[in-house]
C-alpha cells in the first residue's frame, strides 16, 4: 500500500477529464484504490510520497509505433508513401538480420519509449524472427504491456527484404508458440499491408490466429494509393478491411488497424464489429501519407480511436505531442472538409492517448479505481508569468513537453527506473 499526493488528471471518457486538486491517490498490488481530496483514517499509516504542485496522470499509450525504424527519424520526410518505404525504411528494416545491430537498436528504442512515458505499446518489428524474439523478450522483463509482431511480407518487396509465404508462416509460428506464455509483452500477427501480402499469407496467417487465439495489426487505407492498390490486388474481398475478415485475422484477438484515413462505409463497418481500434498517427500523416483521419467523425460514429507515433513515418516518439497534433489536425480537417467534421477537443485527445488506447492492454490509462497504477508525474508548468490549473498544465506539457517534464513514472505501483 502506498500513497501519494498531488493534483491528479485523467480521462473518464471522450469528452470528461477528471481533476482532482490537491489530493490523495491509495494504491495497493499496483492496482489503484481511490482517490481522496482527505485521507481517510484507514490509509494514516501507510507511506506517502508527495508530489507538490506536480500532477498526476495515466501513462500513455502508443498503438503503432516501428522499432525497427528508429534510427530513421526525421528522415525522407519530404517524400510520399511508396517512395519513403523504397528509399528509407526497407534498406533500414533490412539490418535487423544482424542481431547485433537489432539488440543496440532495440534496447535504445525501449529507452525511448519509457523516457517519453509510454508504457503500453503495439509495436512492429521486421521480417526478422530473432530480433523481434529479442525485442519482445526485452519490454517483457521491463513490463511493459505491449503487443509486438513479426512482420510478414511475401510479394512487392525488395528481393532483401521479401519472404516466401511458407518461411514466412513458419517462422511466426514459432515466434507465437516461443511468447505465448508472456504476461506483459504479448505477440499478434502483423501482416504489413494488403500490397506485400499474398491472399495464401493472410488465409495462413488467419489459422494461425486463430490457433493461437492472437489478433492482427496493419496499416489499413492509410493513403488514397493503398487503399486503391488493396482492392485492385484482391476484388473481391470489397474493401482494404474486407482483405483481413475473408482471410479469418479479425476474429481471434485485438484487431488494430493504423491509419485508417480513406475508409468506404464498408471498412468502417467491419472494424466496428471486430471491436477495432482506428489509430491515429498525426505526425506520420503529415509528413508521408498526406491525409487527416476523420477523427470526430468517426467517434460519432462509434469506431475505437487511439493514437499512434508510427516511429519513424512520425518523427517524435512521445505520444504526448503527438496528443496536441490531433487536435490541430481536427482544426484543419473542419477547415478544409467543414462538411461532417468537427474540431475535437484536448480532452478528445488525451482520452485517445491514455484511457481508449489503454484498452487494448487491459485496466491501463486511467486513474480510476481498479485500474494499474501505471502513471506519471508531470512536473508543474506555471511560470513567473502565469499560474496554471492541473489541467492546463496538462495541455501545456502535450504542446511543448518533453522527457525531461516527466519527473516520476509507475509501471504496475513500481518506480521506474531512471526516474
Ligand atoms: N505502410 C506499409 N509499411 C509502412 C510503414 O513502415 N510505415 C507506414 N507509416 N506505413 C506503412
Ligand atoms: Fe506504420
Amino acid at each position: 500500500m502506498h500513497i501519494y499526493r498531488g493534483h491528479i488528471v485523467y480521462s473518464k471518457s471522450w469528452d470528461e477529464l477528471a481533476v482532482h486538486r490537491d489530493s490523495y491517490i491509495a494504491v495497493s498490488g499496483g492496482i489503484v484504490e481511490g482517490i481522496y481530496d482527505r485521507l481517510p483514517e484507514k490509509y494514516a499509516d501507510a507511506p506517502m510520497t508527495d508530489f507538490g504542485d506536480d500532477v498526476l496522470i495515466p501513462a500513455f499509450s502508443d498503438l503503432h509505433v516501428h522499432a525497427p525504424q528508429f534510427p530513421q527519424r526525421g528522415l525522407g520526410m519530404d517524400l510520399l508513401l511508396s517512395d519513403w518505404l523504397n528509399t528509407y525504411t526497407f534498406p533500414q528494416e533490412a539490418r535487423y538480420r544482424d542481431m547485433d545491430y537489432a539488440r543496440a537498436v532495440y534496447e535504445a528504442f525501449v529507452n525511448s519509449l519509457i523516457a517519453n512515458g509510454t508504457y503500453h505499446a503495439c509495436v512492429f518489428g521486421t521480417i526478422h524472427r530473432p530480433a523481434t524474439a529479442w525485442l519482445i523478450e526485452r519490454m517483457e522483463q521491463e513490463k511493459l504491456r505491449a503487443y509486438v509482431g513479426k512482420v510478414n511480407m511475401d510479394m512487392q518487396s525488395p528481393d532483401y527484404l521479401c519472404e516466401t509465404a511458407e518461411a514466412s508462416l513458419r517462422e511466426t509460428e514459432v515466434f507465437l508458440d516461443a511468447c505465448a506464455g508472456n504476461r506483459f509483452a504479448r505477440p499478434i500477427i502483423t501482416p504489413r499491408f494488403a500490397p506485400t501480402c499474398s491472399f495464401e499469407l493472410l488465409r495462413g496467417l488467419g489459422k494461425l490466429g486463430a490457433k493461437y487465439g492472437v489478433g492482427v495489426q496493419t496499416h489499413l487505407v492509410e493513403s488514397r494509393w493503398e487503399a486503391a492498390e488493396a482492392v485492385r490486388l484482391y476484388p473481391e474481398c470489397g474493401c482494404d478491411t474486407g482483405i483481413y475478415e475473408k482471410a479469418g485475422l479479425l476474429e481471434n484477438g485485438p484487431v488494430v488497424a493504423a491509419h485508417f484515413i480513406f475508409p468506404s462505409d464498408e471498412d468502417v463497418r467491419i472494424l466496428k464489429r471486430c471491436g477495432g481500434f482506428a489509430v491515429q498517427c498525426p505526425d506520420a500523416t503529415v509528413n508521408i501519407i498526406a491525409g487527416i483521419m476523420a477523427t470526430d467523425a468517426l467517434s460519432r460514429q462509434g469506431v475505437r480511436l487511439a493514437l499512434g507515433s508510427d516511429i519513424a513515418g512520425g518523427h517524435l516518439s512521445g505520444i504526448y505531442g503527438q496528443a496536441a497534433r490531433a487536435v490541430q489536425l481536427s482544426k484543419l480537417k473542419w477547415f478544409y472538409e467543414p462538411e461532417g467534421n468537427r474540431p475535437i477537443t484536448f480532452a478528445n485527445a488525451f482520452y485517445m492517448a491514455t484511457k481508449a488506447g489503454g484498452a487494448l492492454f487491459g485496466r491501463v490509462g486511467s486513474l480510476e479505481p481498479g485500474y494499474a497504477f501505471d502513471a506519471l508525474v508531470i512536473r508543474d508548468f506555471s511560470d513567473p508569468f502565469r499560474s496554471l490549473s492541473p489541467e492546463e498544465t496538462v495541455e501545456r506539457f502535450c504542446y511543448t513537453g518533453n522527457p525531461a517534464d516527466i519527473v516520476a513514472g509507475f509501471i504496475a505501483g513500481e518506480a521506474v527506473r531512471g526516474r
